[in-house]
């Protein structure tokens, strides 16, 4: 019998070992052919499959409520993964404005691949049922969404998509398995940029993939032809990063809500927009779907332009200037400047955002301090437009 990669002296390490072979000898015929046949989780090259990678996609299938989970070096390998798969030639997608800038670049590769796509504002989900087609293979979505938080109704996607037999993917970055799990709202498959809030310390890139267990063999498939395995390493920093997600994304929330109401109440602050407020469109549907909180996302319009925002950003001392999220520190950027250079300029106006919005990932320091920090930038900027 062949020993246990993450167990290899009988007693189990109290981390998840880093195994960084790329190979694996075969110890017989047999144990080739056990692998081979699927009888049993074994190892023979690094494209195929990782001890490290495979300890952490138990992980995060786990809080999702998944059977399994496909671990892979990004979100938007993630994202990709999931259209490779399961869309052809002809097929519909239908993806909502209201996700990833990066998307938009993915769906110009798709569209010269011959599929459909129509983009929809996050507002219009309600009127879904218009715009999926005989052929709409699947409805592609974040909610809450990047980076205006808007909120969509996981269970009313599912209702139009399965008016035509379309598959849900629901890209639970912004949220989190600690507030939304979309598999049991109906969605199909969710997927993470895992560089974000699960890895949550800005030392690793990685994306992630869970749903049933034909899911998982249709997209190892995929992974295991274009080679976006995770690398050992990497899936380590995952795998201890989860264990402190739950007491990170609790912080996070909690902080955002505190942070969100002092906001509310600043004159210079234009627009905010954060589901845990009560006058927030889509609050009534996220306190539906969510739990624990809101998370730790907040977009918000800083004065009338983007001066306003680029002085309120250059005066901030404790929350870093810089793009992603989810993080251990607070993060904040100017979305139009920064995430959705990816879209044309016109593209990344047309929806909601502005040139002054800007989008704050709010991480573990206490709440206070991040609102002194707010205070005093806010002071910098000239005007007050209210
Ligand atoms: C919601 C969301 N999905 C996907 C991605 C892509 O993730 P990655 O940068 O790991 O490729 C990002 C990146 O910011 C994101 O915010």
């Amino acid at each position: 019998m062949a020993p246990d990669p993450l167990t290899p002296y009988g007693n189990r390490p109290m981390v998840t070992p880093i195994v960084n072979a790329v190979n694996y000898e075969y110890l017989s015929f047999e144990v080739l052919r056990q692998i081979t046949d699927g009888e049993i989780d074994g190892y023979t090259y690094h494209r195929d499959d990782n001890p490290t990678v495979r300890e952490v996609e138990r992980r995060i299938a786990d809080l999702e409520g998944a059977e399994d989970c496909v671990v892979c070096t990004s979100g938007m390998a993630a994202c990709t993964m999931a259209y490779l798969t399961y869309l052809k030639t002809g097929d519909h997608l239908l993806i909502f404005h209201d996700t990833y800038g990066a998307n938009y670049k993915v769906a110009l590769i798709l569209e010269r691949l011959g599929v459909q796509i129509t983009w929809l504002n996050a507002d219009e989900t309600e009127r879904l049922g218009e715009h999926v087609r005989p052929n709409t293979r699947m409805i592609f979505l974040e909610t809450p969404s990047n980076p205006l938080c808007k909120i969509i109704d996981i269970a009313a996607v599912r209702k139009a998509a399965d008016a035509v037999g379309a598959m849900v993917i629901v890209d639970n970055t912004f949220a989190t398995p600690y507030h939304q799990r979309p598999l049991a709202l109906g969605a199909d498959l969710v997927v993470h940029s895992a560089t974000k809030a699960l890895g949550g310390h800005n030392d690793l890139m990685a994306g992630a993939i869970a749903g049933s267990k034909e899911n998982y063999n249709l997209l190892w498939f995929t992974r295991q032809a274009i080679g976006t395995t995770l690398d050992a390493y990497s899936a380590f920093l995952l795998d201890r990063g989860l264990k402190t997600f739950d007491l990170r994304a609790r912080a996070m929330a909690e902080g955002a809500q505190k942070v969100a109401e002092f906001l509310a109440g600043q004159h210079k602050i234009t627009r905010l927009a954060y589901p845990g407020l009560k006058d927030c469109p889509g609050h009534d549907v996220a306190a539906r779907q969510m739990q624990h909180g809101f998370g730790g996302m907040l977009a918000f319009d800083v004065g009338e332009d983007e001066e306003d925002a680029k002085r309120f950003i250059a005066a901030l001392n404790t929350i870093y200037h810089a793009v992603s999220l989810g993080a251990t520190e607070s993060l904040i950027c100017i979305p139009y400047l920064t995430t959705m250079l990816y879209l044309p300029p016109e593209r990344r106006t047309a929806f909601g955002v502005r040139r002054n919005t800007v989008r704050l990932s709010i991480g573990i320091e206490p709440a206070d301090v991040l609102i002194k920090d707010i205070k005093q930038a806010l002071a910098c900027v000239a005007q007050a437009v209210r």
